[in-house]
């Protein structure tokens, strides 16, 4: 087991990619403490972990509250005693162009997708200084590397994580605090079915975006969950800052 006395702490874990990360990582031996402002989703992730003979807890938090942050950091050591592992999981889209993008829409992506992960970064950072160091994970996105229409604020929340990602890489690194990200691609969560949803023919979309893959399909949250599982591993020890890009092979080149 890969991350065998380990304790991690995951946002949005009551979803999608977060939820599949929390479950991976109990596969691999880890203690988890899900977090989400979903309380019974993530109490549910929480449940399954246990029933299968694994250590978990659940927080409710609300990554846009510093006051949550702060909290989840607290329970989560008085779950756990330590924490090796944090990831910051917890996104929204909210779709929309420069010149459509309201102030306040722009303002809560910001908020939720980039504030948030520093926030709660900002809230375990006193207990991996103080305990010799930790990892802090993140879910970036292919969006943050390459731009996209009418999606102008996601795209800029997820760039801007990938360099707070480096900038907690560089501040950390004398506390043995390691700060990675991982870039998905398109993958089948409940937020990718909303975007596919809002799509104009969403079956069209759906084949778009898998036929746009160079390996074929669209991703699974264990594609990704797999890659946090190795950053967060002592096979990372020496990895810091950087963003891994997951996404199927879609950020090769152009399409043809
Ligand atoms: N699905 C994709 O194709 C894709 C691609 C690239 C990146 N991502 C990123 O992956 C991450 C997870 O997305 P997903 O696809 O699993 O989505 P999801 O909607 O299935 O899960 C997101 C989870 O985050 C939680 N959440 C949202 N706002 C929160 C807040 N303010 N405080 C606490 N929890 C909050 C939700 O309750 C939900 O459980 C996001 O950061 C997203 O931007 C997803």
């Amino acid at each position: 087991m890969r991350l065998a006395g380990k304790n991690t702490v995951v946002t949005g874990a009551a979803s999608g990619i977060g939820r599949e990360t929390a479950l991976r990582f109990a596969e691999e031996g880890a203690g988890v403490v899900c977090a989400d402002m979903d309380t019974e989703g993530a109490a549910a992730v929480a449940a399954s972990i246990v029933a299968n003979g694994g250590a978990a807890h659940s927080v409710r938090a609300d990554i846009t509250s510093e006051a949550d942050a702060a909290r989840l950091a607290e329970e989560s050591l008085a779950a756990l005693d330590r924490i090796d592992v944090l990831v910051n999981n917890a996104g929204v889209t909210i779709l929309g162009g420069v010149a459509e993008l309201s102030e306040a829409e722009w303002q809560r992506e910001i908020d939720i997708n980039l504030s948030g992960a520093y926030r709660v970064s900002k809230a375990f950072w006193p207990h991996f200084a103080d305990a010799g160091g930790g990892a802090i994970l993140s879910t970036a996105s292919i969006a943050g590397v390459v731009a996209a229409r009418q999606d102008a604020a996601y795209v800029a929340s997820k760039a801007g994580l990938i360099m707070l990602t480096r900038c907690m890489a560089l501040d950390g690194a004398p506390h043995g605090i390691r700060a990675n990200c991982v870039c998905p691609g398109f993958v089948d969560t409940p937020m990718f079915e909303g975007f596919i949803a809002e799509q104009p023919d969403p079956d069209a979309s759906l084949a778009r975006a898998a036929g746009r893959t160079p390996l074929g399909r669209i991703g699974t949250p264990r594609d990704i969950a797999d890659g946090f599982v190795y950053l967060a591993s002592d096979d990372a020890r020496w990895i810091t800052g950087t963003s891994l890009v997951i996404d199927g092979g879609l950020t090769i080149g152009l399409p043809e």
